[in-house]
Protein backbone atom coordinates (compact mmCIF):
# COMPACT_ATOMS: atom_id res chain seq x y z
CA UNK A 1 0.00 0.00 0.00
CA UNK A 2 1.17 3.47 -0.83
CA UNK A 3 0.60 4.82 2.36
CA UNK A 4 1.55 8.67 0.92
CA UNK A 5 -1.33 8.19 -1.46
CA UNK A 6 -3.47 7.04 0.40
CA UNK A 7 -3.46 10.01 2.99
CA UNK A 8 -3.97 12.18 -0.17
CA UNK A 9 -6.98 10.65 -0.98
CA UNK A 10 -8.44 10.77 2.25
CA UNK A 11 -7.72 14.52 2.47
CA UNK A 12 -8.98 14.87 -0.97
CA UNK A 13 -12.36 12.80 -0.12
CA UNK A 14 -12.82 14.73 3.18
CA UNK A 15 -12.38 18.15 1.53
CA UNK A 16 -14.20 16.80 -1.59
CA UNK A 17 -11.69 17.37 -4.19
CA UNK A 18 -10.99 13.82 -5.70
CA UNK A 19 -10.65 15.78 -8.80
CA UNK A 20 -6.97 16.34 -8.01
CA UNK A 21 -6.32 12.69 -8.96
CA UNK A 22 -8.60 11.97 -11.60
CA UNK A 23 -5.45 11.78 -14.08
CA UNK A 24 -3.11 10.04 -11.62
CA UNK A 25 -3.03 6.70 -13.35
CA UNK A 26 -1.27 8.15 -16.37
CA UNK A 27 1.81 9.94 -14.31
CA UNK A 28 5.06 8.93 -14.41
CA UNK A 29 6.84 7.56 -11.10
CA UNK A 30 8.28 11.27 -10.19
CA UNK A 31 4.88 12.91 -11.43
CA UNK A 32 2.83 10.96 -9.01
CA UNK A 33 5.80 12.05 -6.40
CA UNK A 34 5.38 15.29 -7.10
CA UNK A 35 1.47 15.32 -6.78
CA UNK A 36 1.42 13.77 -4.00
CA UNK A 37 3.91 16.62 -1.80
CA UNK A 38 2.19 18.56 -3.37
CA UNK A 39 -1.19 17.99 -2.08
CA UNK A 40 0.12 16.90 1.45
CA UNK A 41 1.82 20.48 2.00
CA UNK A 42 -1.62 22.49 1.09
CA UNK A 43 -4.07 23.55 3.98
CA UNK A 44 -7.32 22.23 2.61
CA UNK A 45 -9.04 23.76 5.91
CA UNK A 46 -7.85 27.14 4.95
CA UNK A 47 -8.42 26.95 1.25
CA UNK A 48 -12.44 26.07 1.75
CA UNK A 49 -12.36 28.96 4.30
CA UNK A 50 -11.09 31.51 1.63
CA UNK A 51 -13.52 29.65 -0.78
CA UNK A 52 -16.63 30.32 1.38
CA UNK A 53 -15.13 33.91 2.04
CA UNK A 54 -15.62 34.80 -1.57
CA UNK A 55 -19.36 33.45 -1.64
CA UNK A 56 -19.85 36.11 0.67
CA UNK A 57 -20.75 39.77 0.13
CA UNK A 58 -18.22 41.99 2.15
CA UNK A 59 -20.41 42.70 4.89
CA UNK A 60 -20.89 46.93 5.50
CA UNK A 61 -19.27 47.68 8.48
CA UNK A 62 -19.14 50.85 11.14
CA UNK A 63 -15.87 51.48 10.99
CA UNK A 64 -14.35 55.23 11.48
CA UNK A 65 -12.37 56.53 8.64
CA UNK A 66 -10.60 59.62 8.72
CA UNK A 67 -7.40 61.21 6.73
CA UNK A 68 -4.23 59.92 8.13
CA UNK A 69 -1.64 62.73 8.91
CA UNK A 70 1.22 63.25 6.79
CA UNK A 71 4.70 65.34 5.97
CA UNK A 72 4.30 67.20 2.76
CA UNK A 73 8.46 67.46 1.41
CA UNK A 74 7.97 70.36 0.00
CA UNK A 75 6.41 72.28 2.66
CA UNK A 76 9.60 71.72 4.66
CA UNK A 77 12.09 74.13 5.29
CA UNK A 78 15.98 73.80 3.80
CA UNK A 79 17.08 73.61 7.71
CA UNK A 80 14.10 70.75 7.99
CA UNK A 81 15.38 68.40 5.49
CA UNK A 82 19.28 69.07 6.84
CA UNK A 83 18.13 67.88 10.29
CA UNK A 84 16.63 64.72 9.01
CA UNK A 85 19.05 63.87 6.10
CA UNK A 86 21.81 63.90 8.48
CA UNK A 87 20.54 61.38 10.76
CA UNK A 88 19.34 59.42 7.83
CA UNK A 89 22.92 59.78 6.17
CA UNK A 90 24.30 58.56 9.61
CA UNK A 91 21.84 55.75 9.51
CA UNK A 92 22.82 55.00 6.05
CA UNK A 93 26.74 54.86 6.52
CA UNK A 94 26.23 53.10 9.89
CA UNK A 95 25.12 49.54 7.92
CA UNK A 96 21.64 50.49 9.26
CA UNK A 97 19.76 50.70 6.27
CA UNK A 98 18.72 47.42 3.96
CA UNK A 99 16.45 46.97 1.43
CA UNK A 100 13.87 44.87 -0.41
CA UNK A 101 12.35 44.36 -4.45
CA UNK A 102 8.98 42.70 -4.41
CA UNK A 103 9.44 40.69 -7.34
CA UNK A 104 6.99 37.69 -7.12
CA UNK A 105 4.37 39.29 -8.88
CA UNK A 106 2.95 37.87 -12.40
CA UNK A 107 2.80 41.12 -14.59
CA UNK A 108 -0.36 40.01 -16.10
CA UNK A 109 -1.05 43.46 -17.40
CA UNK A 110 2.29 44.14 -18.44
CA UNK A 111 2.27 41.01 -20.58
CA UNK A 112 5.84 41.11 -20.74
CA UNK A 113 7.48 37.28 -21.12
CA UNK A 114 9.46 36.66 -18.67
CA UNK A 115 9.63 38.56 -14.81
CA UNK A 116 8.76 42.00 -14.84
CA UNK A 117 12.45 43.29 -14.26
CA UNK A 118 13.89 41.58 -17.21
CA UNK A 119 11.80 43.97 -19.69
CA UNK A 120 14.29 46.39 -20.98
CA UNK A 121 12.56 49.79 -20.55
CA UNK A 122 15.78 51.06 -23.09
CA UNK A 123 17.50 48.96 -25.32
CA UNK A 124 20.01 48.61 -23.42
CA UNK A 125 18.96 48.61 -19.49
CA UNK A 126 16.19 46.32 -18.22
CA UNK A 127 14.31 47.37 -14.83
CA UNK A 128 16.23 45.18 -13.11
CA UNK A 129 19.58 47.07 -13.77
CA UNK A 130 17.66 50.45 -13.19
CA UNK A 131 17.01 49.51 -9.82
CA UNK A 132 20.51 48.32 -9.01
CA UNK A 133 21.37 51.81 -10.48
CA UNK A 134 20.23 53.38 -7.55
CA UNK A 135 21.72 50.97 -4.82
CA UNK A 136 25.24 51.71 -7.00
CA UNK A 137 24.75 55.08 -6.48
CA UNK A 138 24.47 54.93 -2.52
CA UNK A 139 27.39 53.06 -2.63
CA UNK A 140 29.22 56.32 -4.02
CA UNK A 141 27.49 58.72 -1.66
CA UNK A 142 28.05 56.97 1.34
CA UNK A 143 30.90 54.46 0.97
CA UNK A 144 28.44 51.20 1.71
CA UNK A 145 27.23 48.49 0.03
CA UNK A 146 24.00 47.66 0.79
CA UNK A 147 22.48 44.12 0.79
CA UNK A 148 19.49 43.75 -1.72
CA UNK A 149 16.83 41.20 -0.87
CA UNK A 150 14.94 40.23 -3.53
CA UNK A 151 11.53 38.41 -3.92
CA UNK A 152 10.56 36.11 -6.48
CA UNK A 153 7.86 33.36 -6.82
CA UNK A 154 8.25 29.81 -7.45
CA UNK A 155 6.95 30.93 -10.80
CA UNK A 156 9.82 33.27 -11.54
CA UNK A 157 12.72 32.29 -9.84
CA UNK A 158 14.74 30.43 -11.95
CA UNK A 159 14.26 32.84 -14.57
CA UNK A 160 14.99 36.03 -12.12
CA UNK A 161 18.28 34.78 -10.60
CA UNK A 162 19.52 33.47 -14.20
CA UNK A 163 18.92 36.71 -15.34
CA UNK A 164 20.96 38.05 -13.02
CA UNK A 165 24.05 35.59 -13.11
CA UNK A 166 23.44 36.52 -17.19
CA UNK A 167 24.11 40.77 -16.59
CA UNK A 168 27.13 39.41 -14.00
CA UNK A 169 24.76 41.42 -11.35
CA UNK A 170 24.58 44.42 -13.02
CA UNK A 171 28.10 44.85 -11.60
CA UNK A 172 26.60 44.81 -7.56
CA UNK A 173 28.56 42.44 -5.45
CA UNK A 174 26.76 39.32 -5.67
CA UNK A 175 27.22 38.20 -2.24
CA UNK A 176 25.01 41.35 -1.27
CA UNK A 177 22.31 39.92 -3.72
CA UNK A 178 19.71 37.54 -1.34
CA UNK A 179 16.78 35.84 -3.16
CA UNK A 180 14.14 34.69 -1.42
CA UNK A 181 10.95 32.90 -2.44
CA UNK A 182 7.32 33.65 -1.69
CA UNK A 183 4.47 31.37 -0.93
CA UNK A 184 2.09 29.76 -3.28
CA UNK A 185 -1.69 29.23 -2.57
CA UNK A 186 -3.97 27.14 -4.72
CA UNK A 187 -6.11 28.37 -7.40
CA UNK A 188 -10.31 27.53 -7.07
CA UNK A 189 -12.74 26.89 -9.65
CA UNK A 190 -15.77 29.17 -9.17
CA UNK A 191 -17.37 25.52 -7.73
CA UNK A 192 -14.88 25.54 -5.27
CA UNK A 193 -12.83 23.11 -6.86
CA UNK A 194 -8.63 23.12 -6.93
CA UNK A 195 -7.43 23.25 -10.36
CA UNK A 196 -5.13 21.28 -11.84
CA UNK A 197 -1.98 23.21 -14.40
CA UNK A 198 -1.55 19.69 -15.84
CA UNK A 199 -2.41 16.66 -15.06
CA UNK A 200 -0.09 15.92 -12.17
CA UNK A 201 0.10 19.41 -11.22
CA UNK A 202 -2.32 21.60 -9.07
CA UNK A 203 -2.20 25.14 -10.06
CA UNK A 204 -0.93 27.68 -7.85
CA UNK A 205 -0.49 31.13 -7.57
CA UNK A 206 1.98 33.39 -5.71
CA UNK A 207 0.06 35.03 -2.20
CA UNK A 208 0.21 38.63 -2.73
CA UNK A 209 3.33 40.98 -2.08
CA UNK A 210 2.25 40.49 1.53
CA UNK A 211 3.87 37.60 2.23
CA UNK A 212 6.69 39.24 2.14
CA UNK A 213 6.68 39.20 5.97
CA UNK A 214 6.56 35.88 6.58
CA UNK A 215 8.84 34.43 3.46
CA UNK A 216 11.35 36.59 4.96
CA UNK A 217 11.11 35.00 8.43
CA UNK A 218 10.81 31.80 6.64
CA UNK A 219 13.93 32.30 4.55
CA UNK A 220 16.00 33.47 7.72
CA UNK A 221 16.31 37.07 6.70
CA UNK A 222 15.07 38.95 9.48
CA UNK A 223 16.94 37.16 11.85
CA UNK A 224 20.21 37.89 9.69
CA UNK A 225 19.03 41.40 9.73
CA UNK A 226 18.91 41.57 13.29
CA UNK A 227 22.06 39.88 13.66
CA UNK A 228 23.80 42.65 11.23
CA UNK A 229 22.72 44.94 13.35
CA UNK A 230 20.26 46.87 10.65
CA UNK A 231 17.61 48.75 11.78
CA UNK A 232 15.57 49.43 8.56
CA UNK A 233 14.17 47.82 6.01
CA UNK A 234 13.16 49.54 2.77
CA UNK A 235 10.51 47.46 0.64
CA UNK A 236 9.87 48.78 -2.62
CA UNK A 237 8.13 47.16 -5.81
CA UNK A 238 9.91 45.69 -8.72
CA UNK A 239 7.74 47.90 -10.95
CA UNK A 240 8.66 51.63 -10.58
CA UNK A 241 11.53 52.84 -12.15
CA UNK A 242 12.16 55.89 -9.79
CA UNK A 243 12.05 53.84 -6.43
CA UNK A 244 14.33 56.27 -4.47
CA UNK A 245 14.89 52.61 -2.07
CA UNK A 246 18.18 54.81 -0.04
CA UNK A 247 16.13 58.09 1.39
CA UNK A 248 18.10 59.81 4.15
CA UNK A 249 15.30 62.28 4.54
CA UNK A 250 12.41 59.50 5.23
CA UNK A 251 14.57 57.62 7.51
CA UNK A 252 15.79 60.96 9.42
CA UNK A 253 11.81 61.92 9.96
CA UNK A 254 10.54 58.28 10.72
CA UNK A 255 13.09 58.44 13.14
CA UNK A 256 12.18 61.88 14.50
CA UNK A 257 8.74 61.15 14.74
CA UNK A 258 9.43 58.15 16.89
CA UNK A 259 7.79 55.83 14.74
CA UNK A 260 8.54 51.84 13.57
CA UNK A 261 7.06 52.19 10.03
CA UNK A 262 7.32 54.50 7.23
CA UNK A 263 5.64 55.11 3.77
CA UNK A 264 6.22 57.38 1.29
CA UNK A 265 3.36 58.73 -0.52
CA UNK A 266 1.91 60.62 -4.31
CA UNK A 267 -0.50 62.71 -4.23
CA UNK A 268 -3.53 61.44 -6.34
CA UNK A 269 -3.87 62.95 -9.15
CA UNK A 270 -8.15 63.30 -8.76
CA UNK A 271 -10.80 61.30 -7.61
CA UNK A 272 -11.08 59.12 -9.82
CA UNK A 273 -7.11 57.63 -10.10
CA UNK A 274 -7.43 53.81 -9.39
CA UNK A 275 -4.55 54.23 -6.26
CA UNK A 276 -5.01 52.97 -3.15
CA UNK A 277 -5.26 55.55 -0.66
CA UNK A 278 -3.98 56.42 2.74
CA UNK A 279 -6.35 56.57 5.82
CA UNK A 280 -6.66 55.97 9.22
CA UNK A 281 -9.47 52.90 10.40
CA UNK A 282 -10.22 53.16 13.83
CA UNK A 283 -7.36 54.94 14.42
CA UNK A 284 -4.84 52.95 12.86
CA UNK A 285 -3.13 53.58 9.62
CA UNK A 286 -4.90 51.94 6.85
CA UNK A 287 -5.10 51.93 2.75
CA UNK A 288 -8.20 51.59 1.23
CA UNK A 289 -8.44 50.31 -2.68
CA UNK A 290 -9.44 52.80 -4.99
CA UNK A 291 -12.72 50.21 -5.55
CA UNK A 292 -13.67 50.77 -1.94
CA UNK A 293 -13.33 54.21 -1.30
CA UNK A 294 -17.31 55.46 -1.77
CA UNK A 295 -17.30 58.49 -4.61
CA UNK A 296 -18.49 61.35 -1.66
CA UNK A 297 -15.28 60.30 0.17
CA UNK A 298 -12.77 59.96 -2.97
CA UNK A 299 -14.21 63.62 -3.65
CA UNK A 300 -13.88 65.26 -0.27
CA UNK A 301 -11.25 68.35 -0.15
CA UNK A 302 -9.74 70.23 2.55
CA UNK A 303 -9.65 73.95 2.84
CA UNK A 304 -6.74 74.54 0.41
CA UNK A 305 -8.21 72.48 -2.35
CA UNK A 306 -6.42 69.42 -1.50
CA UNK A 307 -8.21 65.59 -1.59
CA UNK A 308 -8.90 64.62 1.98
CA UNK A 309 -7.80 60.86 0.97
CA UNK A 310 -5.13 61.90 -1.27
CA UNK A 311 -2.30 60.05 -0.45
CA UNK A 312 -1.43 57.13 -2.57
CA UNK A 313 -0.09 54.21 -1.60
CA UNK A 314 2.66 53.53 -4.16
CA UNK A 315 4.65 50.47 -2.47
CA UNK A 316 7.65 52.70 -1.16
CA UNK A 317 7.11 50.90 2.13
CA UNK A 318 10.16 50.85 5.39
CA UNK A 319 9.91 49.02 8.44
CA UNK A 320 11.64 48.79 11.59
CA UNK A 321 13.42 45.36 12.48
CA UNK A 322 11.11 45.03 15.31
CA UNK A 323 8.32 45.62 13.27
CA UNK A 324 8.90 43.20 10.92
CA UNK A 325 9.70 40.66 13.43
CA UNK A 326 6.01 41.51 14.49
CA UNK A 327 3.83 41.48 11.79
CA UNK A 328 5.93 38.17 10.28
CA UNK A 329 4.78 36.05 13.24
CA UNK A 330 0.73 37.47 12.33
CA UNK A 331 -1.02 36.11 9.42
CA UNK A 332 -2.23 39.29 7.26
CA UNK A 333 -5.82 38.61 5.61
CA UNK A 334 -6.34 37.46 2.36
CA UNK A 335 -8.10 39.42 -0.73
CA UNK A 336 -9.78 37.35 -3.22
CA UNK A 337 -9.00 38.07 -6.92
CA UNK A 338 -11.53 36.72 -9.41
CA UNK A 339 -8.93 35.62 -12.48
CA UNK A 340 -8.65 34.03 -15.50
CA UNK A 341 -6.47 31.07 -15.52
CA UNK A 342 -5.69 27.92 -17.70
CA UNK A 343 -6.44 24.76 -16.46
CA UNK A 344 -7.07 21.22 -17.33
CA UNK A 345 -10.82 20.24 -17.80
CA UNK A 346 -12.39 16.70 -16.76
CA UNK A 347 -11.10 15.22 -19.98
CA UNK A 348 -7.47 16.07 -19.69
CA UNK A 349 -7.83 19.39 -22.10
CA UNK A 350 -6.06 22.35 -21.22
CA UNK A 351 -8.70 24.82 -21.62
CA UNK A 352 -8.04 28.67 -22.00
CA UNK A 353 -10.81 30.33 -20.72
CA UNK A 354 -12.08 34.06 -22.01
CA UNK A 355 -13.61 34.91 -18.77
CA UNK A 356 -13.00 34.54 -15.00
CA UNK A 357 -12.82 31.27 -14.14
CA UNK A 358 -11.33 30.96 -10.53
CA UNK A 359 -10.48 32.30 -7.84
CA UNK A 360 -6.86 33.43 -6.64
CA UNK A 361 -5.99 34.54 -2.73
CA UNK A 362 -3.60 36.82 -2.32
CA UNK A 363 -2.28 39.55 0.79
CA UNK A 364 -1.46 43.18 0.94
CA UNK A 365 1.52 44.34 2.17
CA UNK A 366 -0.93 47.36 3.40
CA UNK A 367 -2.88 45.35 5.38
CA UNK A 368 0.51 45.38 7.72
CA UNK A 369 -0.01 48.56 8.83
CA UNK A 370 -3.86 47.77 11.13
CA UNK A 371 -0.88 46.26 13.62
CA UNK A 372 0.44 49.88 13.96
CA UNK A 373 -0.23 52.60 16.09
CA UNK A 374 1.11 55.41 14.15
CA UNK A 375 3.63 55.75 11.11
CA UNK A 376 4.89 58.49 8.96
CA UNK A 377 3.87 59.49 5.75
CA UNK A 378 5.71 61.63 3.49
CA UNK A 379 4.47 63.14 0.39
CA UNK A 380 6.81 62.91 -2.69
CA UNK A 381 6.81 64.47 -5.94
CA UNK A 382 5.70 62.00 -8.82
CA UNK A 383 7.82 63.36 -10.93
CA UNK A 384 10.48 62.52 -9.11
CA UNK A 385 9.69 58.80 -7.28
CA UNK A 386 6.92 57.32 -8.90
CA UNK A 387 7.03 56.62 -12.19
CA UNK A 388 5.30 52.46 -12.59
CA UNK A 389 5.63 50.14 -15.56
CA UNK A 390 2.20 48.44 -14.71
CA UNK A 391 0.10 48.19 -18.49
CA UNK A 392 1.47 47.27 -22.04
CA UNK A 393 0.13 50.64 -23.60
CA UNK A 394 -1.30 53.66 -22.05
CA UNK A 395 -1.32 55.18 -18.80
CA UNK A 396 1.50 53.39 -16.04
CA UNK A 397 3.17 51.74 -19.52
CA UNK A 398 6.89 51.57 -20.35
CA UNK A 399 6.57 54.80 -22.75
CA UNK A 400 5.24 57.07 -19.51
CA UNK A 401 7.77 55.38 -17.32
CA UNK A 402 10.58 56.25 -20.10
CA UNK A 403 9.18 59.55 -20.52
CA UNK A 404 9.13 60.29 -16.78
CA UNK A 405 12.77 58.73 -16.31
CA UNK A 406 14.50 60.57 -19.07
CA UNK A 407 13.20 63.99 -18.03
CA UNK A 408 14.19 63.26 -14.16
CA UNK A 409 17.85 62.36 -15.25
CA UNK A 410 17.71 64.71 -18.22
CA UNK A 411 18.04 62.33 -20.69
CA UNK A 412 17.59 63.85 -24.41
P1 LIG B 1 0.96 44.37 -8.68
O1 LIG B 1 -0.13 44.34 -7.72
O2 LIG B 1 1.03 45.50 -9.62
O3 LIG B 1 0.92 43.00 -9.49
O4 LIG B 1 2.32 44.23 -7.88
P2 LIG B 1 1.79 42.42 -10.68
O5 LIG B 1 1.75 40.96 -10.49
O6 LIG B 1 3.17 43.01 -10.77
O7 LIG B 1 1.03 42.85 -11.98
P3 LIG B 1 -0.40 42.37 -12.57
O8 LIG B 1 -1.43 42.85 -11.59
O9 LIG B 1 -0.37 40.87 -12.72
O10 LIG B 1 -0.45 43.08 -13.88
C1 LIG B 1 2.89 45.26 -7.15
C2 LIG B 1 4.23 44.77 -6.66
O11 LIG B 1 4.06 43.64 -5.81
C3 LIG B 1 4.82 42.55 -6.31
C4 LIG B 1 5.00 42.83 -7.77
O12 LIG B 1 6.12 42.12 -8.29
C5 LIG B 1 5.19 44.32 -7.78
O13 LIG B 1 6.49 44.67 -7.40
N1 LIG B 1 4.10 41.29 -6.03
C6 LIG B 1 2.79 41.16 -6.35
C7 LIG B 1 4.80 40.26 -5.44
O14 LIG B 1 6.01 40.37 -5.16
N2 LIG B 1 4.11 39.10 -5.17
C8 LIG B 1 2.81 38.92 -5.48
O15 LIG B 1 2.26 37.83 -5.21
C9 LIG B 1 2.12 39.99 -6.08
Amino acid sequence: MNVKYEKAKEILENYHQEQVLKFYEELTESEKENLLDQILKIDFEQILELYHQAQQQPELQNDKIEPIPYVDKQKLTEEEKEKYEKIGREKIKSGKLAVATMAGGQGTRLGHKGPKGSFYLFPNKSIFEIICDTLKQAQKEYGITLNWYIMTSKENHEETTLFFEKNQYFGYPKEKITFFTQGELPMVSHEGKIILSSKGTIKEAADGNGGIFESMRRAGIIEELQKNGVEWLFIGSVDNVLLKMVDPLLIGLTETQKHLAASKTVAKRNPKEKVGVFCKINGKPNVIEYSELPQEMAELRDQNGELYYGESHVMCNMFHIQMLQQISKTKLPYHIADKKAEYINTEGNLITPTEPNCYKFESFIFDAFKSIEEMTILRVKREEEFAPVKNAEGPDSPETARKLYQDFYHIK
